[in-house]
């Protein structure tokens, strides 16, 4: 995993450890969000949250509903609200928070994000690997339908995520093994291994 430090962690590596109460992952679609959040959670006995989901459980309709009935605006605004809402309500359990591929992009989200202080892990591969993941799943991914579009979106968006403090490459590695990674590298301590 490549790491970056940001303040905080350098801080935290100087003599004050303090474990994150969140963590936030990022990445393109198909990168694996969701499956490594809920291993990662399961592996430390915290918390799973999906931004994508309470949108739609919010909404009471999918993603590719509300971009097909309301367009990416909408969608848009309607993600910010919840990503807001969200970091609200984040609380003292922590959590590992999946966000949408688009979400760290908006400038607004991006900030909110950096204030909260809690690490990002962007989940990377190329976009053949995320291409295929998606295979079955494009329908409700509206913005993965059309495989050049979704080829130019990646790469006009990686460089933002290599923003990330941390990167993991997925693309041969089980989502167990990038959910391992993710605990040792940002040095998490797994459920039952209190020190
Ligand atoms: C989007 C990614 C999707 C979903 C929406 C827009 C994007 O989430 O939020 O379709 O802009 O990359 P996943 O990254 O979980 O597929």
């Amino acid at each position: 995993m490549t790491k970056w430090l940001n303040d905080s962690m350098a801080q935290s590596l100087n003599g004050s450890p303090r474990a994150p109460r969140a963590v936030f992952l990022i990445g393109f679609m198909g990168a694996g969000k969701t499956s490594v959040g809920q291993a990662l959670a399961e592996l430390l006995g915290w918390r799973f949250l999906d931004l994508d989901q309470r949108i739609e459980t919010q909404q009471g309709r999918t993603i590719a509903e509300i971009f097909s009935r309301s367009g990416e605006q909408v969608f848009r605004e309607i993600e910010a609200a919840a990503l807001r809402e969200l970091l609200a309500e984040l609380g003292a359990a922590p959590a590992i928070v999946a966000l949408g591929g688009g979400a760290v992009l908006r400038e607004e989200n991006a900030a909110l994000l950096a204030a909260c202080g809690a690490p990002q892990v962007f989940l990377d591969a190329p976009f053949e690997v995320v291409r295929q993941r998606c295979g079955q799943t494009v329908a409700a991914r509206p913005l993965f339908r059309e495989e050049d579009q979704a080829r130019r979106l990646y790469e006009s968006r990686r460089p933002q995520y290599l923003n990330a403090q941390y990167r993991v490459d997925t693309s041969s590695r089980s989502v167990k093994q990038v959910a391992a990674e993710i605990v040792r590298a940002l040095s998490l301590e797994p459920r039952g291994e209190s020190r």
